[in-house]
């Protein structure tokens, strides 16, 4: 039987953040003051600059932290004019009153050097160098710096830039197959936001930091993408499925599969860690924890834990949405359904909680990206 390994920052070597970890032991090799060194990403369609990967060596990392950068004039202006910034006394120049400078505050860095990315002109996010010792940037050490840091932003660049394509590619896909029922518009957009409430909300036992949480956030649109391979006849069939009807309907999965390993072979990306999150969520996001679901009725921790999010972040937007053949549920009337279906073994428990915990989130979401 295939097993699906859920994708764990701890133990893969190829993951961004283990990267960020080489790249800052060789910085501490010279500098040995510099104690954090991490990158945010900038989402241009929401203008949101998210915290993404980090390597900490000495303080409290701030994760799941987002803010609009056009509310940040300070990084919106090194953004605009393409420059680095050098703080000398993080404590004297950094005014309190954002999450992200109390947070800067507390931690004690003394001095910083920020230096936006870019790909092809495009801002990809910025990278945070932090030291412990106050003007431990001097002008020669920023120059030394840079060098390392076009390295992490060609890495990041590159991976991020891979995610976008794959992305891209399965959009077309999609558009060229006219894949027009509900699975279009919104339906994708909250899926994706509910998908990182839940996966922002879990306990810190499954791993998920900010690089993972990104991609299934990414991804999570994806998880019909087969659909576009099922006869519009049943696709959109207003009634209820016959038998024959449903096993047609649930081939999607396989065949999205088949098309995500397509793009993965043609872009030869089959070996790319963060593709396996795409393809977990496409081949498991129909699989219940009690082996019940299909195609392969794998259970338990075989069901890697971005498919688990993706799913209950489907049903619970399946529920609260208007769908052709039903009307849409009350919020709370859709957590009770989640949680019964917890009882009944099929959902993992935590992903509920997790979507449980953050209600008032996911109301926004549900209000913000309505479908009229
Ligand atoms: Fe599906
Ligand atoms: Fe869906």
């Amino acid at each position: 039987m295939i097993t699906y390994q859920s994708v764990h920052v701890d133990s893969d070597s190829e993951t961004l953040t283990a990267k960020l970890h080489e790249f800052h032991d060789a910085i501490l090799r010279d500098h040995t003051h510099i104690i954090r060194v991490a990158c945010a990403l900038y989402e241009e369609k929401t203008d949101y600059l998210k915290t993404f990967i980090h390597s900490t060596r000495d303080g409290h990392a701030i994760t799941a932290y987002q803010a609009k950068l056009s509310e940040v004039p300070s990084l919106n202006a090194l953004a605009e004019h393409q420059e680095c910034r050098v703080i000398d006394n993080v404590q004297l120049e950094i005014k309190p009153g954002t999450e992200h400078s109390d947070w800067l505050l507390d931690q004690g860095y003394v001095s910083s050097f920020t230096v936006p990315i870019y790909h092809h002109n495009r801002l990809i996010g910025f990278l945070f160098l932090d030291s412990d010792k106050s003007n431990a940037f001097s002008e020669q050490t920023q120059r030394q710096l840079l060098v390392k840091c076009n390295q992490i932003a060609e890495v990041v660049s590159c991976e991020v830039a891979t995610a976008r394509l794959l992305i891209a590619t399965a959009s077309a896909i999609r558009n060229v197959a006219g894949l027009r029922d509900f699975e279009t518009g919104m339906h994708l957009t909250r899926m994706a936001e509910f998908s990182k409430l839940i996966a922002q909300n879990m306990p810190a036992k499954y791993g998920l930091n900010d690089e993972i949480i990104e991609h299934i956030y990414l991804f999570a649109p994806l998880h019909d993408i087969g659909k576009i391979g099922i006869p519009d006849a049943i696709l959109l069939k207003k009634g209820k499925l016959t038998d024959e009807e449903r096993q047609i309907m649930q081939a999607h999965v396989t065949k999205g599969v088949t098309i995500a390993d397509q793009i993965l072979e043609n872009f030869g990306l089959l070996d790319l860690k963060t593709a396996r999150i795409m393809r977990n969520i496409i081949a498991c996001h129909h699989e219940y924890m009690d082996g019940s679901g299909y195609p392969k009725g794998v259970k338990g921790d075989e069901v890697p834990v971005e498919a688990r999010i993706v799913t209950v972040a489907d049903i619970f937007d399946a529920l609260t949405h208007e769908r052709p053949y039903k009307k849409p549920w009350s919020i709370p009337d859709a957590l009770a359904e989640l949680r019964k279906m917890v009882d009944l073994g099929k959902l993992d428990e935590n992903c509920v909680n997790a979507l449980a915990s953050s209600m008032n989130d996911a109301r926004f979401i549900v209000k913000e990206y309505n479908d009229s």
